[in-house]
Order: C-alpha cells, then structure tokens, then sequence
C-alpha cells in the first residue's frame, strides 16, 4: 500500500501481531495447552483469552474512549457508550488450533456508528496480513485485493462452514450443501470463517456461505469482501447479516447465483419492522435450483453497506442455529 495507513488500522495490525505472538509461541508446544469446552464441541483455550488480552490492551492504550465487543469477555472491557466498537475474535479456527492444523487466524474490526471502518485478518501460520479501511481497497500484506471474475457457478470455488454445535440444524445444512455442490466446481471447509472470508476477498474462493456465525467471526472479513469490490449479506440477500447468524459472499456474480440458491434456507423472517427466524424454506429448494439454473440473477450494482446495529450485538450469544 503506498498511502500511509490509517492510524487506527496501524494500531489493529499492532494489537493483531501481538496476538499472533502468543499463538505462535504456544503452537510449537500443544500438549501443554489446556482445553475448555464453551459447549459440546465449541472450545476455548488459555491462548484465546490471552490472545484476547493483548489485544485490548493495545486497543485501549491507544484508544482508551473506544468500546470493545470481544468473543471471550464480551463488552467487559472499553466504554460502554463509544461510537467506535472494536469487534475481536483473538483466534478464529481454534478447533483447528488445538489440533495443530494450521488455519486459524486473528480478527480485528473497528465500527464506527455501526459500520465497519478498520479490518485486520491476521493468519500468524503464514505470517499473512489481510487489512482495508473503509474507501482505501482491500491488502495482502502489500498487495491489493480484488475478487474473482469468475461468473459462472459451475465453475466456481465455493466455501462453506459445517454446522458442529449440539442442537445445529444438520438437516437442513445438508440441503444447502447439496443444492451448492451440484452447481459448483468444489465446496471447501477450512474451518476458520475469518479467513474464508478473506479467500473471497483474494479471490481464491468465487463465494462462500455460512449459518451459525457470530459479528466477531464476520466483521473483519466483511469489509475486506466489500472493499476488494464483493458483495456480502445475509441469505436472501440483504445487509443484516452480522447479527442474522447467516451469510453469503462473492464477487458479484457469484454472490447473486448463491442467494437464488439459499434464498429458499433463510431463517430470517420480515413482518412490518420486525426481524425474526423460523426453520422452514419460505419456497422449496427444488423451486429455487431449477430458477437458479435457467436464469441466474444478476447481483445488485450497489455494494451493500458493512452495518452493525449495537442494541442487537449486545447479549446475542451461541443460540443453537
Ligand atoms: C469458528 C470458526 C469456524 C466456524 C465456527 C466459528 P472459533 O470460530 O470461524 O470456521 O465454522 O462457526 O465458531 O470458535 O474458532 O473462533
Ligand atoms: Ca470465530
Ligand atoms: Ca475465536
């Protein structure tokens, strides 16, 4: 990146790099890690929470005013009425983590007013940092991002994340899934949804989708996508996504194909101003494959706005999905 960052960006990298440190050093000796289950198959480690802690503390130090919304410790930390948010995932893929697989990577996103101004993806297995801020492009380390051209969904990388929770929605997964492998070139699941983003965003992936994800696994990512010039939102199509616990992304042809496809999966149900999920397909999935084959949509030209709203961040936790 040639411009100079913006300062607030420069403090995410530091506080991301910090964090990475501690998840380097503890990878090289796993059999000392010490393993607790949030829920069945949902885990956290010393590591998290210590990764979590150097991370606000350079946040804070530099930004003492600011508020902080962090998987491990929630809204603990930072002011309660800033306009400014940082959204911290201190390690995303921890599964993959505690198992040496090595796909896991820090998140960092700063909300002003409920959009995402600042994002950092850092994956400290490869020494990767993925950053934007908000009108100044999406970065690799120095090189700038930009999406697929790819257009067409048969030949489209797509990825994806499994549902792994007690009381997760198998069944209807395993719909989705189907309904998007037999019109792609391949589905992939790495298992840390931060950087599936990212891949959308370098364009490895053409489109990726999710349920069950939370604002600090999606915030980060979500502007990288946007500003490498994707679209994200939520399954039907639209940008309350960060608190719908569903999400679609792409480039913008893709990102269309894919909403036609897992239009028919949302949960998310309108009525007057009031947004709430139900489990059953609005039109049946068959409908939905056999349209999306004859005429795939085209995505809209605008971008959809980053937004988060507060009042809904706050107290949403892992509520079986
Ligand atoms: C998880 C990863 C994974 C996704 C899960 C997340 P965590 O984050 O992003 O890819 O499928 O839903 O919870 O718990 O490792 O930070
Ligand atoms: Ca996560
Ligand atoms: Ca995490």
């Amino acid at each position: 990146m040639s411009q100079a960052l913006h300062p607030m960006l420069n403090i995410a990298i530091k506080a991301a790099r910090a964090a990475g440190a501690i998840i380097n050093r503890a990878s090289l000796d796993l059999d000392l890690l010490k393993v607790n289950t949030k829920s069945p198959n949902d885990f956290v480690t010393e590591v998290d929470q210590a990764a979590e802690q150097a991370i606000i503390e350079v946040l804070l130090t530099a930004y003492p005013g600011h508020g902080i919304l962090a998987e491990e410790s929630g809204r603990a930390h930072g002011a309660k009425d800033s306009d400014y948010t940082w959204i911290i995932d201190p390690l995303d893929g921890t599964t993959n983590f505690i198992h040496g697989f090595p796909v896991y990577a820090v998140s960092i996103a700063l909300a002003f007013r409920g959009q995402v101004q600042q994002a950092v993806v850092y994956d400290p297995t490869r020494n990767d940092m993925f950053y934007a801020s908000k009108g100044r492009g999406a970065f690799l380390n120095d090189k700038r991002l930009r999406v697929s051209k790819r257009i067409r969904m048969a030949e489209s990388l797509v990825g994806t994340g499994f549902p792994f929770r007690k009381g997760d929605n198998f069944k209807r997964y395993v719909q989705m899934f189907e309904a998007v492998m037999q019109n792609c070139a391949g589905l992939r699941r790495p298992g840390a949804a931060a950087l599936d983003l990212c891949y959308v965003a370098a364009g490895y992936y053409d489109g990726f989708f999710e349920t069950g994800l939370n604002p600090w696994d999606i915030a980060a990512g979500s502007l990288l996508i946007t500003e490498a010039g994707g679209l994200i939102g939520n399954f039907t199509g639209e940008a309350d996504y960060l608190y719908q616990r569903e999400v679609v992304a792409g480039n913008p042809k893709i990102y269309g194909q894919l909403v036609q496809i897992l239009s028919p999966y949302t949960r998310v149900i309108k009525s007057g101003h009031e947004t709430t999920h139900a489990d059953a397909p609005a039109v049946t999935p068959e409908a939905a494959l056999a349209a999306t084959v004859a005429s795939p949509v085209e995505a809209p030209k605008k971008k959809l706005p980053v937004r988060i709203r507060r009042a809904d961040l706050a107290g949403k936790d892992d509520a079986a999905f």
